[in-house]
């Protein structure tokens, strides 16, 4: 796909390669999130996931799912991640180079749209949540996990923000998780599973279009 690069394209190619090799930060809470993901996982299930960043969420989900459509802004991300689904031997995953709002698909085509640390990164969360739900089939499952600095200190926002005006850091948007699930339910979904993990600021959300 022909796509201008903005600073946020060039901020994620150049840290993909450390992306990949940092450790998942809280692994037993990463593991709980795939296994109440792929509670409501069937074989017959064509997924989309927003921002797949090097592939490793969809490698694990694509033995449960018939295939996983996996989109990203970054070609090195996608670079890993290609490599990453050779190493697993896993055949049922496509990726594609795509902006989450500029994605196109026809109505209803998916069964579950997965947006994992990705939402606070869009410049309209909102707009991706719509979305999410018209790209879903009656009864299909909306999947994030959303941090919500907006029920931060305000001081953490404004190196935030600071931090995006000196171009050290990408678009981070700081809304509170009440708003994200405003959003969310505003959409047309049921949250089916909301669970904040400690004392996290990110959000996991299980959600079905009604
Ligand atoms: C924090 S990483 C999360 C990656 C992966 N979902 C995970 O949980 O490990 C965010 C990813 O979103 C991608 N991204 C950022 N803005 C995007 C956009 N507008 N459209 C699509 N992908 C985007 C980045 O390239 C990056 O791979």
């Amino acid at each position: 796909m022909d796509m201008t690069m903005t600073h946020d394209h060039r901020f994620w190619d150049r840290i993909a390669p450390r992306y990949f090799k940092s450790p998942i930060s809280k692994p037993d809470i990463y593991e709980e999130k795939l296994r109440r993901t792929q509670q409501y996982l069937t074989q017959d299930m064509d997924i989309l996931e927003f921002g797949c960043g090097t592939g490793g969420t969809a490698i694990r989900h694509a033995p449960h799912v018939s295939h996983v459509h996996a989109l990203d802004i970054s070609q090195n991300m996608l670079d890993i991640a290609a490599g990453q689904v050779a190493n697993a031997g896993v055949d049922n995953i496509t990726f594609e180079r795509a902006d989450t709002a500029d994605f196109d698909a026809p109505e209803g085509r998916y069964d579950a749209v997965l947006a994992l640390s990705h939402l606070h990164l869009l410049k309209d969360p909102a707009a991706a949540i719509v979305k999410a739900r018209g790209l879903l089939k009656p009864g299909g499952l909306f999947i994030s996990s959303t941090v919500c600095l907006g029920d931060k200190w305000s001081g953490f926002r404004l190196f935030i923000a600071l931090g995006r005006l000196i171009l050290v850091f990408p678009l981070v948007r700081t809304f509170k998780a009440e708003w994200l699930r405003k959003q969310v339910t505003d959409a047309g979904f049921e949250i089916l599973d909301d669970w904040q993990p400690g004392k996290s600021p990110a959000v996991f959300l299980i959600a079905r279009a009604r």
